[in-house]
């Protein structure tokens, strides 16, 4: 059986948040079964950077923003094969969707209208590349492609799209549409036309056979107006092709016993003594007292209103007020304003607060192996892969109760004698303003009063089975279902 997948992210090639680990997960482990999965990004210099053996494949003419080349090449890093869509125009750029001064580059539904029309072409078949039986559409970058396909007329080659966050839609004028390759016919309620508008997202869902979501929570949520960012009637039409398949996790990029990134310093739920190590070097990575007792708080992800950095930015101060033996470590990017907030708290508090702006991939791990207590405040968040991490590091997360957070954390709830604990992983809070975040912070120092109740936690949540693994086979039965007559092993 043959996939491809076509997105705008999959790690190591390009990666600003948990689609990017997502997607490359999710094609590692259908490979592992005997599907063969090809990856289609656009040719951005961090995917040249991470591949080899770059062929040309084909000449794409007329496409969006230009003519473009198809190149086929190996990422050694993550063992897959992927096809890199060449246009230095539309993506050899700084940044993936904004420009360095945080604004969205003016061009991008042109630019992902390019992908999109480039992964309906190769389905309809290039001469020398394998048609495949499926096209897996990740996000709104992508999902233009099942219409496209309904345009072209391609029936024999099946369509999934992937919903890894519907806040994101890929909005564009009206007037665009001859331009991005869209006949009339679709620009209508019925189509991809969205309050007078293009939406890449609800033209994804109006024509892909399957539609999937990465929790069964978050499956259930978009389905109603606070969660659905409008597209909930959308989604409700297609109830019957819309399943949920929870992500999985890569436990050999994230192994708290063998990450490269602790140079030395791993662990296990056994031998948890290294923890302490990591701790050390976070806190001097981030200019915090080097003081062992400390409880060391972390937070890591994009800087927006969707991770609650604006009630961090209040929630944290309250809760250094409020524990005198607590710190925090915040590394992150996103808007500047919140930027500007966080930065400030940290001049507020020196010595106990330290924030980097910025993308490290490295920073992430130590982050998760150092801190005692993962911060992940969420308005919404369709799976939420980083506290994951951190339960897996022996890290307790101080999550919010939405989406995948509230399937995948094990509050042990109030008032719980000690015994309850034999499950618990994390703690869940409800709630949008400040003070819920502080009093949830209160409660995890009140748990680590406890020493035994907080390693059982730890324990817990480090040898909970994320794995991609467990995750995987559920897409497999899926891609199964949508090609009968295929062996996942034909290729
Ligand atoms: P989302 O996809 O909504 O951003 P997830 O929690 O699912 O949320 O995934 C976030 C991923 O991005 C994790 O791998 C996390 O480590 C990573 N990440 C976010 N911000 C940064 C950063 N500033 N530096 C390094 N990694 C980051
Ligand atoms: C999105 C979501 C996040 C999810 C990730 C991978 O970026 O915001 O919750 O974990 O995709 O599916």
């Amino acid at each position: 059986l043959r996939i491809l997948a076509v997105t705008s992210e999959a790690f190591p090639l390009a990666k600003t948040g948990g689609l990017g680990d997502a997607v490359s997960g999710l094609a590692l482990s259908v490979n592992e079964s005997g599907a063969q999965v090809t990856l289609l990004l656009p040719a951005y210099p961090s995917a040249m950077a991470h591949v080899s053996h770059v062929t040309e494949v084909a000449a794409l003419s007329g496409l969006p923003g230009g003519d473009a080349v198809l190149l086929g090449a190996y990422c050694p890093e993550l063992g897959v094969q992927a096809l890199l869509l060449k246009n230095d125009a539309l993506y050899d750029r700084e940044g993936y969707y904004v420009a360095p001064d945080g604004a969205e580059y003016p061009d991008n539904g042109i630019r992902f209208a390019a992908l999109a029309h480039a992964a309906a072409r190769i389905a309809q078949g290039i001469e020398g590349q394998p048609r495949p039986h499926i096209v897996h559409a990740h996000d709104w970058h992508a999902a233009l492609t099942p219409l496209l396909m309904h345009q072209m007329q391609i029936k024999d080659v099946k369509s999934v799209l992937t919903l890894h966050n519907i806040a994101f839609q890929g909005v564009f004028p009206m007037g665009l549409a001859d331009a991005l390759g869209i006949a009339p016919r679709y620009c209508t309620g019925e189509g991809l036309e969205f309050w007078g508008q293009l939406n890449f997202l609800k033209a994804g869902i109006r024509y892909a056979d399957l539609i999937t979501v990465v929790s069964h929570n978050y499956a259930r949520e978009i389905l109603t107006p606070k969660f659905g960012c409008g597209l909930e009637g959308v989604l409700a039409a297609r109830g019957g092709d819309l399943i949920s398949i929870p992500n999985g996790i890569d436990t050999t990029l994230w192994n708290p016993q063998a990450d490269a990134y602790l140079r030395g310093r791993g662990f296990t739920a056994e031998h948890l003594g290294n923890k302490a190590l990591c701790k050390g070097e976070l806190q001097r990575a981030f200019g915090l007292q080097e003081d062992p007792h400390a409880t060391l708080m972390a937070m890591g992800s994009r800087l927006t209103t969707q991770k609650m950095a604006d009630l961090a930015a209040v929630a944290i101060p309250a809760a250094l007020d409020a524990h005198s033996g607590l710190q925090a470590c915040i590394i992150g990017q996103g808007d500047h304003g919140l930027e500007a907030a966080l930065r400030d708290v940290a001049q507020r508090y020196p010595g106990r607060c330290g924030v980097h702006i910025g993308f490290d991939e490295g920073q992430a791990h130590l982050l998760h192996a150092g801190a005692d207590i993962l911060l992940h405040g969420s308005r919404f968040e369709p799976f939420g892969l980083t506290p994951l991490y951190s339960m897996r590091y022996g890290t307790i997360p101080v999550a919010s109760k939405v989406g995948g957070m509230a399937d995948t954390i094990i509050d042990p709830g109030l008032d719980r004698p000690i015994g309850a604990m034999q499950a618990a992983t994390g703690i869940l809070f409800e709630g949008e303003q400040p003070r819920d975040m502080a009093l949830a912070l209160d409660r995890a120092m009140g748990l680590r009063a406890h020493p035994e109740i907080w390693h059982a936690m730890q324990v817990n949540g480090m040898r909970s089975d994320f794995s991609w693994a467990k995750a995987a086979p559920a897409y497999l039965s899926a891609y199964q279902a949508l090609c009968p007559n295929i062996a996942l092993d034909r290729i």
